[in-house]
């Protein structure tokens, strides 16, 4: 700020000329007219009514006036921040009645629509998925086959030659329905169904049974202790390894699309001879990402393949606990996870929204998987 000086012209502070007050007033107005919302009122009041505005900055130069021209330009610049603060009073009641009108317009909510008040429920995609992969076996002329989900232990262990002292029946991983002389567990996996499904129907036998199956494991992200199997069974005269594996790429090709290869390797189970767990080659990156260099696959780890379960040919023990012939009759048997599928192919990453049972986990996949 200038400091007072008598001798000094007014007409030289230029910011105090009557014709700039004008102009600073009206361009003020003509802003504030201009003005087609609230948030550039706001911008408007800044620009010509703030601190730093040509009028604001006007006031301050008064002290550098003579005391006898004090008075007038005082005044001057009063009535023009005056008309100034008055066009924004009155732009901004304007704008503010618009709004309002807008928002009681837009906003409105008619409260005597009718509404639907129950609301709408979704298929578990676990349900969807295991019907689907079911429907891949049907269409090659499997029957699907049930068993109870409390399941006689002769069924779940003993017809498939699991030994009195086999590990798998301790209470680690098995539920035991009480009072243990009931004979009863809740079933660890699908395969006695394959054992109900010999002593009910004549040979040849092609069935699938999918099912809820029991163990005791802690609920984290890949485990719980519930899930679901699909269990398979096709048992004939002179069927071999060959023909399923042949199933499995049937299964892979109708799920995952064709062109993805199936691997199998050795392992054990006691009902099956020789037995091994299936892979696929993973469907995202073809098995591309075990190479060096190569992109990170978040579906497979990186692996190149995706574990899909067991398999086997049924061990002739079984055959001859549910009264087959054993000599004249052999077949294979699979058993593969419906929650890993649901993850691999639709990237479920947590097993915990599988179990949640919140509809909005289940609405997004629909009635087809
Ligand atoms: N029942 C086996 C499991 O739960 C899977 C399996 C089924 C293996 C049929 C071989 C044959 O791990």
């Amino acid at each position: 700020m200038s400091a007072p000086n008598k001798s000094y012209d007014p007409v030289e502070v230029t910011a105090l000329r009557p014709e700039e007050l004008d102009r600073a007033r009206d361009d003020a107005i003509a802003a504030i007219a201009a003005a087609s919302g609230l948030a550039e009122l706001k911008e408007a009041r800044i620009a010509h009514a703030g601190d730093r505005s040509p009028l604001a900055l006007a006031n301050r130069e008064i002290g550098a006036l003579p005391p006898a021209a004090r008075a007038e330009a005082g005044k001057r610049i009063g009535a023009a921040r005056g008309a100034v603060s008055q066009a924004l009073k009155q732009r901004q009641a304007e704008l503010e009645e618009e709004r309002d009108q807008r928002v009681l317009v837009e906003e409105a909510v008619d409260v005597t629509l009718p509404w639907d008040r129950t609301p709408r429920g979704a298929r578990h995609p676990l349900t969807t998925i295991q019907e689907r992969m079911a429907d891949v076996f049907v269409s090659m002329g499997f029957e699907v086959a049930e068993g109870p989900e409390v399941e006689a232990e002769w069924f779940n262990f003993d017809a498939l030659n699991f030994k009195p002292d086999h590990p798998a029946r301790t209470m680690q991983d098995t539920f035991f329905v009480e009072s243990e002389d009931t004979g009863l567990v809740l079933r660890t996996h699908t395969s006695p169904v394959q054992v109900r499904s010999l002593l009910t129907r004549p040979l040849p036998v092609y069935v699938v049974a999918p099912g809820r199956t029991f163990r005791t494991d802690e609920l984290d992200a890949t485990h719980s202790p519930v899930f679901h199997q699909l269990e398979g069974l096709a048992i004939d005269e002179g069927l071999t390894m060959a023909d399923l594996r042949g199933a499995i790429d049937a299964f892979v090709t109708g799920m995952f699309g064709a062109g993805l290869a199936v691997r199998m390797r050795p392992s054990y189970f006691p009902f099956t001879e020789p037995s091994a767990e299936v892979d696929m080659q993973c469907f995202v990156c073809r098995g591309a990402s075990v190479e060096r260099g190569a992109p990170p696959c978040r579906t497979c780890g990186s692996e190149g393949w995706i574990e899909l379960g067991g398999c086997g040919m049924v061990n002739p023990r079984v055959l001859v606990a549910a009264g087959v012939d054993a000599e004249r009759y052999s077949g294979w048997a699979f058993g593969l996870g419906v929650e890993r599928t649901l993850m691999f192919r639709h990237g479920v990453e947590d097993m915990h929204d599988m179990v949640e049972g919140d509809v909005r986990f289940a609405l997004p996949f629909g009635m087809e998987i």
